[in-house]
């Protein structure tokens, strides 16, 4: 017989929403009920900027500073027009306002990763997020499974193909850019990730919940990634963990929030950049979308600290271990690296 756990698993949130239930046990997690979380002060850093010949250097002190306190920024003036932004919104939106039957013909299969679903099975004592997802190998081309590409709405391939060159882009900036405030090798980290650098693009759906005070959107975790790129909606929902207290992630309308994993805290730049911790939380009253571009070193690929990083007053937090190459993979499948909370 299936387990409650196997119940769950195949059903979305949003058809649970749509029928009006409670969330299930499952769903419950034991989380203090907190004080509203105030906006977290992130920095916002002008890519345009980071060329310019005059504000260049104050533009990166802050760059540094930002990841090295906050571990993320928002990035504005990144060469993607608001217009696109918008765009891209719309068609995630769209998706999942499809009727379930359609969206299910991407649905992920138990052993596979990419596809329509929601939270994977939980692990031992862990909650399940209150979030459905379309996960999506975007680059390099040759490992796109477009049989998980939805036909509709109609531009969504193209739109998806359009911003992952886009993404391309952003990425070549900001490694440089933050090579380059650290006084390394400006292409250190691009090295690093290499040619075939993967990405993969996670579409994010939250629906409304009718108990925002025990139930998550996405439990607390760090990600797995090199780093991450986020482009949020209009509702407010993601939050950091700094000092012990839940800062809220202001909505930018065109911004992109640049978040960096563990890959990039714990190995390439030997701890000095934050890798956060962060979380989704529900509310009642409006359904939150986002998308997340998981930007991750090429499969079997080696990395270490960059040069520089490594001193006397600083040995390597982590060495550039073999199996590694394994550990990145395993990372950049799951997307993140989930923190051990317990549900009631
Ligand atoms: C989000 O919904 O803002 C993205 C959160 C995440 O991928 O951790
Ligand atoms: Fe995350």
């Amino acid at each position: 017989m299936a387990s409650l756990a196997d119940v769950l698993l195949s059903r979305r949130v949003q058809e649970m929403v749509i029928n009006g239930e409670e969330p299930e046990s499952l769903y419950i997690c034991r989380h203090e009920k907190q004080a509203p979380s105030p906006l977290a002060p992130i920095p916002i850093i002008d890519l345009n900027l980071l060329s310019s010949s005059t504000e260049e250097e104050e533009e990166l002190h802050k760059l540094k500073s930002a990841l090295c306190s906050w571990g993320c920024f928002q990035a504005i003036n990144h060469g993607i027009p608001s217009c696109f932004l918008d765009q891209l919104r719309h068609v995630t939106r769209e998706f999942f306002q499809l009727p379930m039957e359609e969206k299910n013909m991407y649905r992920k299969g138990v052993q596979e990763v990419e596809g329509y679903g929601g939270d994977p099975s939980p692990e031992e004592g862990q909650f399940l997020d209150w979030q459905d997802r379309l996960l999506l190998t975007v680059y390099p081309q040759d490992l796109r499974d477009t049989k998980f590409w939805p036909q509709n709405p109609i531009s969504f391939r193209e739109d998806l193909e359009n911003y992952t060159c886009k993404m391309r882009m952003v990425t070549g900036i900001v490694s440089k850019s933050m090579a380059k405030s650290m006084q390394l090798e400006e292409n250190c980290f691009l090295d690093q990730f290499g040619e075939r650098a993967a990405m993969q693009a996670r579409f994010n759906y939250y629906p409304c919940c009718q108990r925002p005070d025990i139930v998550l959107g996405l439990k607390p975790h760090a990600d797995g990634t090199g780093y991450t790129i986020i482009l949020q909606d209009e509702v407010e929902g993601l939050q950091i963990l700094q000092n012990q207290q839940w800062f809220t992630v202001p909505t930018l309308p065109n911004a992109l929030l640049i978040l960096m994993g563990d890959q990039m805290e714990q190995i390439m730049t030997n701890g000095i950049f934050k890798s956060p911790v962060h979380r989704v939380v529900t509310n009642t009253e409006k359904a939150r979308t986002s998308i997340a571009v998981f930007y991750t070193p090429e499969k079997h690929k080696e990395i270490g600290p960059v040069d520089g990083v490594v001193h006397e007053e600083r040995p390597a937090v982590f060495k550039k271990v073999k199996d590694y190459e394994i550990t990145h993979w395993e990372y950049y499948q799951r997307g993140m690296r989930a923190l051990h909370i317990a549900h009631v």
